[in-house]
């Protein structure tokens, strides 16, 4: 009658793919406790963590719980306790790491009746409550592990894309808060089609990398002309570090999701703590207070611990 579950954090658009692409980090995450209860509804009874709403129709896991239990029909409810790891405003998915673990431990206390592309859909209800937008990239990658394509939101189809083996990340967080919403209003409505062809070429060439495990072709498209410009701003030292990541053996490095992380992507686990060990050393002189770990592409996504 009750489920633990660890609900991962992700990086959203992986420079070249803006609200289409994601992937997975195994060393952080949140935890959530699900519990099947005789009193109707969903009730969110414990927070840890960050200070976050314990109204249902307020919090994102309440909100994207709310959505699948309006379509099931039963005569018990549930019960939601939080234990937020993930910070809030990061940029490394708080807001989709809450609202697939809500529903994805629903759903297993239920016997499984949704897939895990119809959890996501509930759990789109909840991560527009945080970023004011349907987008799935976080979502999609929490919830099926690995790198996640979210072909489109409408109706929902999420292809699961293969990668190499030895793929790292490197994930630094400066302690600043950038909202989603805020950090959205800042993009052009209009791209220049110059600008939208080397897009597209470097996102087919990200897909093809990921897919025959080619270090190369993958170094060559991590970049983004359309959404970094604009929002690169807003991170402190973003070129000193993303120049100190390359550097050090990165094969790229962009904004992670909306900021104010940055990720780096390294073939071997040496590579990115060299990488690690770099981007320190860039940010211990800056006075600003971050984090940073390094972390393997979680492959499995959302379980049961
Ligand atoms: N694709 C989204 C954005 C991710 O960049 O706004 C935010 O979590």
């Amino acid at each position: 009658n009750e489920i633990r579950i660890f609900s991962p954090a992700t990086v959203a658009n992986v420079s070249c793919g803006f609200d289409v692409m994601g992937f997975c980090l195994d060393s952080v995450g949140d935890e959530m406790v699900i519990r099947k209860v005789e009193r109707k509804g969903i009730h969110i009874t414990r927070i840890e963590g960050f200070d976050l709403p314990y109204e249902a129709e307020k919090n994102v896991s309440g909100v994207s719980a709310l959505a699948m239990y309006d379509a099931i029909d039963v005569d018990f409810g549930f019960e939601i306790e939080i234990y937020k790891k993930i910070k809030p405003g990061s940029g490394i998915g708080s807001s989709a790491a809450s609202a697939v673990g809500s529903v994805f431990g629903m759903n297993e206390l239920l016997g499984r009746p949704f897939n895990k592309t119809q959890l996501t859909e509930f759990a789109i209800k909840g991560e527009a409550l945080a970023s004011k937008c349907e987008h799935a990239d976080n979502l999609a990658p929490a919830m099926f592990g690995g790198f996640a394509l979210v072909k489109s939101v409408s109706p929902l189809v999420i292809l699961e894309i293969p990668s190499p083996e030895d793929l790292y990340a490197t994930i630094i967080h400066p302690q600043i808060e950038i909202k989603t919403a805020e950090s959205r209003a800042l993009l052009p409505k209009e791209v220049a089609l110059q600008d939208a062809t080397t897009q597209w070429a470097n996102f087919g060439s990200l897909i093809h990398g990921l897919h025959t495990g080619d270090f190369e072709v993958i170094k060559n498209a991590l970049h983004d002309v359309i959404v970094e410009p604009h929002r690169s701003k807003l991170i402190p030292y973003f070129n000193e570090v993303t120049k100190a990541a390359i550097n050090a053996g990165a094969l790229g490095s962009g904004i992670s999701g909306s900021g104010p992380s940055i990720f780096s992507l390294s073939k071997g686990i040496e590579n990115a703590i060299n990488v690690k060990d770099a981007i320190e050393k860039v940010y211990a002189k800056t006075g600003i207070d971050f984090d940073i770990h390094v972390s393997k592409i979680n492959s499995k996504g959302i379980k049961i611990i």
